[in-house]
Order: C-alpha cells, then structure tokens, then sequence
C-alpha cells in the first residue's frame, strides 16, 4: 500500500474545506469581501465558540476574531480560565458584510437569508469538531445554532439549553460590550460573556 504521510492526510480535508468555502456563492456577501474566513481550534475541541462574521480586520487577516472585539474576548477567555488555544472559533457568517463610512469599513448585521446560506459552513464545522458545548456570542450566532431565524438572545442568557445533542449557551457578542452606552452596562454585558465561558467550561467536564 503507498504510504501517505500523516501530516499531510490530516492536513488536506481543513485545506479542501477553507478553498472551497472560499469560492462560496451562496450568497452576495464574498463580493464586497477580501475573502471567507473560516474556522480555527483543534480538530476536536470540546467548546466551540461562534461570533456573527468577520470584522473588517479579520476579513484582511483571514482570521477569525483578530481585531477589537477578539481582543475583549480573549481577556474574557482569560477571566474565565479558557485557554484560546482549546478552544474552536468561528462565525455563522463567513464573509464580511460592510457599507462605506467615510474611508472606513462599517459592519452592517448580516441578513436572515444570508445566516441561512451560510449555515451550511457552521454545521460542516460543527459535525468536523464533534463538540460538546457551543456558546453563541450574540443573536445571529444563535439564530444560525438553533435554526430558529426568531431565536432571541434574552431569555436564555444563564439558561443553557440541549439542541441536537449538545449544549448551547447564549452570551452577547463582544462588540456589544464594545458598544455600550456608558461602564455600567459595559461591565453588565462582560460579565455575562465571563459568565457563560464559565458554564462552557463546567458543562465540557
Ligand atoms: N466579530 C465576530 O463576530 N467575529 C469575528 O471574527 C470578529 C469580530
């Protein structure tokens, strides 16, 4: 029998994946964007975490949650007691949806058909990783998880819920906390992103 290296038989189906997720029509968004950011963590990470789409500085890089709001959730990694390095993350939208502002590049939330379209991306990760607890940082992370287009972010903060075997936990997206109106809700918000990367941890044991 040939002999095939192992690297490069583990290495080949993550390559054939980013290539072809990078060709994706399903929708308009790769258009406007410089290209599909997929995925990163261990093959079989316990937790996965997923973010709504790339920023405008993870659609240059190519890499998930590299800008602003990676940088608040990797201090809440931290907080919790997450390494980032066991961790799976990824978006349930793959190219960066934006409008012009200026010479800047502002996120616009991406539409429920274009959730939809790029559902099929976040399964094939999740059915790849096997993981045990997914955490949906912000609405459109949920709708996409719980196939539920009216899923909403509130009444299952704290509360995690069983879908298709695993356990789903609802925390707000990091840009929110980067978002919010003055400290008071900003340390609100934080808090409850610490607190679900917590219960992540406690649900994997
Ligand atoms: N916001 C997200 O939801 N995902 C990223 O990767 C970066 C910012």
């Amino acid at each position: 029998a040939t002999m095939i290296p192992i690297a490069a038989e583990r290495a080949q189906p993550v390559r054939e994946v980013a290539t072809s997720l990078d060709q994706c029509r399903r929708c308009e968004l790769w258009k406007s964007a410089t290209q599909a950011v997929p995925g990163i963590g261990p093959a079989q990470a316990r937790i996965m975490l997923v973010g709504e789409q790339p920023g405008d500085q993870e659609d240059l890089a190519g890499l998930p949650f590299v800008g602003p709001a990676g940088a608040l959730l990797e201090q809440a990694m931290q907080e919790a007691g997450m390494a980032r390095d066991s961790i799976y993350l990824t978006n349930a939208v793959k190219h960066f949806k934006w409008e012009p502002r200026g010479k800047r590049r502002l996120h616009k939330t991406p539409a429920q058909r274009e959730i939809l379209a790029c559902h099929g991306w976040l399964e094939e990760e999740i059915e790849r990783v096997q993981p045990q607890v997914i955490v949906a940082l912000g609405s459109t992370a949920l709708k996409s998880i719980l196939q539920d287009g009216a899923a909403s972010m509130t009444p299952l903060i704290g509360t995690p819920v069983q879908h298709a075997g695993r356990s789903v936990i609802a925390a707000y997206h990091p840009a929110y906390v980067l978002r919010a109106p003055d400290e008071s809700s900003r340390r609100q918000a934080y808090a409850v992103i610490v607190a679900g990367l917590r219960q992540a941890l406690r649900l994997e044991q």
